[in-house]
């Protein structure tokens, strides 16, 4: 049950520490990725990486795509309903991995049956055991999160992050071709700290007070750089699906070539730093302040977003992958915080399934 909390959706929130635990236990021996069934070697023979989910799922899809690419390996996140007609070529040295937490959604079902009919090697990365995903593609990786009962998926995208991450370093350890990124064991060292760091945040977040101070606004929006765009994407889902506000997630960069004629007053603004590659958003960031939009800075202290922000949503100074991942935390309780302020059945959410069997 939901035990002390009053939804699945915070309940789950707060299990990430475990659930982080869980992802991560056994699979770092001496500082080298291992997956119980997939011994190192498994993905030699591949030449490129295709990533295929729907929702958060997509966004976990980015996350793990930045990586990927950043270790030297070939990568593209591709929205499971449109694979027929953007995959491009195929063939075995191609592998597919179904991003899918129920492990059920038609369209990531049908994407991974279009690309093994065109002769590609699939691997389902999912949360449940025995699911179709993980039946019928050629390899499983789970990422053991627990159940997940909220229809918004919180818990499962950082657990699919962190899983994603350490394929990245296993693919980037079997292709002959892949150059580990130099900071490589930087990020495998900092993951240890993570279940706690999550910890941190959840017990110190000033979530709940801001979002009571931004209850007003017209739209909301989420804007990010590299692995910070994908955490945005995922902030603003978030935020829509359950608040039933108007949201919108942007790369940094993309404000200025549209979306800013939309920033007022009435629009803030989340702007999603790592402490890595984000100079530009806080120029960005900026931009709209001076159009009036009150800017929420998402990331560590002693940053100058922090500074130049109207508020800060603090996260803890770790390797980028991870505080990008620790900025969506702060965010999934902005949006949760927000729903229940506004009285939203937050665990089931107009119009939407937990899992999406249609195409
Ligand atoms: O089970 P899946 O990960 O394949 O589901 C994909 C999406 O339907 C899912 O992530 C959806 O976007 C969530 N409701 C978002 O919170």
């Amino acid at each position: 049950g939901k035990g002390e909390y009053d939804h699945y959706m915070l309940k789950e929130i707060h299990s990430q520490p475990t659930a982080l635990s869980n992802a991560i236990d056994g699979r770092v021996v001496d500082g080298e990725v291992s997956f119980e069934d997939l011994p190192p070697g498994t993905f030699a023979d591949v030449e490129t990486v295709q990533l295929v989910a729907c929702g958060t799922s997509y966004h976990a899809s980015l996350f793990g795509t930045h990586l990927l690419r950043s270790a030297g390996v070939s990568a593209d996140a591709i929205r499971a309903s449109e694979y027929e007609p953007v995959s491009g070529p195929v063939d075995e040295r191609t592998l597919v991995v179904a991003v899918t937490q129920s492990g059920e959604t038609a369209d990531t079902l049908d994407a991974v049956r279009t690309a093994s009919d065109r002769g590609a090697r699939s691997l389902a990365v999912t949360n449940v055991v025995g699911s179709t995903a993980a039946r019928e593609a050629d390899d499983a990786l789970y990422i053991r999160a627990g159940p997940e009962v909220g229809v918004a998926a919180t818990k499962t995208f950082s657990s699919q992050a962190v899983t994603l991450a350490l394929l990245s370093q296993r693919l980037a350890a079997d292709l002959p071709e892949a150059t580990p990124p130099a900071d490589s064991t930087a990020m495998l060292e900092a993951l240890d700290d993570l279940p706690n760091q999550a910890e941190s945040v959840l017990a110190e977040s000033r979530a709940s007070a801001l979002a009571r101070e931004l209850l007003d606004a017209r739209s909301y929006f989420f804007i990010g750089r590299g692995l910070g765009r994908s955490v945005a994407l995922e902030g603003a889902l978030k935020f829509k699906e359950i608040t039933y506000e108007h949201a919108e997630g942007f790369a940094s960069g993309a404000l200025k070539h549209g979306p800013l004629a939309l920033v007022t007053e009435e629009s803030p603004v989340f702007a999603v730093y790592t402490g890595g590659e984000d100079g530009k958003t806080t120029t960005n960031a900026t931009e709209a302040r001076s159009r009036g939009a009150p800017i929420v800075a998402v990331g560590p202290d002693d940053h100058p977003l922090a500074d130049a922000a109207d508020a800060h949503l603090s996260v803890p100074d770790t390797h980028p992958v991870w505080t990008a991942l620790l900025a969506n935390v702060q965010l999934q309780l902005v949006s949760y915080h927000a729903a229940a302020l506004l009285d939203r059945p937050i665990d089931k959410p107009r119009n939407l399934a937990k899992s999406v069997t249609v195409e």
